[in-house]
């Protein structure tokens, strides 16, 4: 079997990362979350005081030190999965807290970030074999990939999984902020300037609000099997 690039891409919270991730272990191919690239990127602004107090971004001074930001990923062999390394800090918990969050879309909005973190994730899939998701990754960082899935959901559905995945990872959780930093997220991932989220004219798109996993794993293997 031919050895190809698998692009997904969609709103927040639509199931992704487990469609994903599932597919990359069961098929032996890499896995690269890039949200969690942009979340790294935010940590690293909030946790060195790159933004101001009205939220708005310190740019100049987070450009200059984006050559400072090392972000690496290792295989968790409890979890099978990989986990995000900030200069060589395991922040895979940090990252998905609601603080980062609700400071994750503007910074990925900054073009100097995208061009940063696009470069990595490009290097990352240069050998194929590997299942990448993300917002652009069929439009902009693997337009030629041989398998490009576009993946929808609705805002509720998408807000009540990520409410019970926090919950389950007993992390504090509240449903209407939630489902309110979704429907911003959205809005910011698909209006900015540079790459907003958008299907790319050759992806195939999945709505997922009414399947399971084990239904959308299914059909992915499918669309998989008919390409490679
Ligand atoms: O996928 P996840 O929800 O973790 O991504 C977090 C945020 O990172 C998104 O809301 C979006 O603003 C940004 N992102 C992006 N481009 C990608 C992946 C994520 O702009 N390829």
């Amino acid at each position: 079997m031919k050895k190809i690039t698998i692009a997904i891409d969609g709103f927040s919270s639509c199931g992704k990362s487990t469609m994903a991730k599932d597919l990359a272990k069961e098929i032996g191919y890499i896995y690269v979350d890039t949200g969690a690239m942009y979340r790294s990127v935010t940590l690293y602004a909030l946790r060195h005081n790159l933004f101001n107090a009205d939220g708005s971004i310190r740019e100049e001074e987070l450009k200059t030190q984006m050559k400072n930001i090392d972000i690496s990923f290792q295989l968790n062999k409890t979890t099978g999965r990989p986990d995000t390394f900030l200069n060589g800090e395991n922040v895979e918990k940090d990252i998905r807290s609601m603080e980062v969050s609700s400071h994750v879309s503007p910074i990925a909005a900054l073009p100097f970030v995208r061009t940063a973190l696009v470069a990595q994730q490009q290097r990352m899939g240069a050998g194929k074999g590997i299942v990448m998701d993300g917002r652009d990754i069929g439009t902009v960082v693997f337009p030629d990939a041989e398998l490009k899935i576009f993946v929808t959901a609705s805002a509720e559905v998408r807000a009540q999984r990520r409410y019970d995945e926090l919950k389950a990872k007993g992390m504090e959780a509240n449903f209407n902020d939630i489902l309110k930093n979704v429907e911003e997220r959205d809005y910011i991932d698909s209006h900015r300037a540079t790459s907003p989220l958008r299907k790319a004219p050759d992806a195939i798109e999945l709505d997922n609000s009414n399947l399971t996993i084990a239904q959308q794993q299914q059909w992915l293997y499918e669309q998989y099997r008919k390409v490679a």
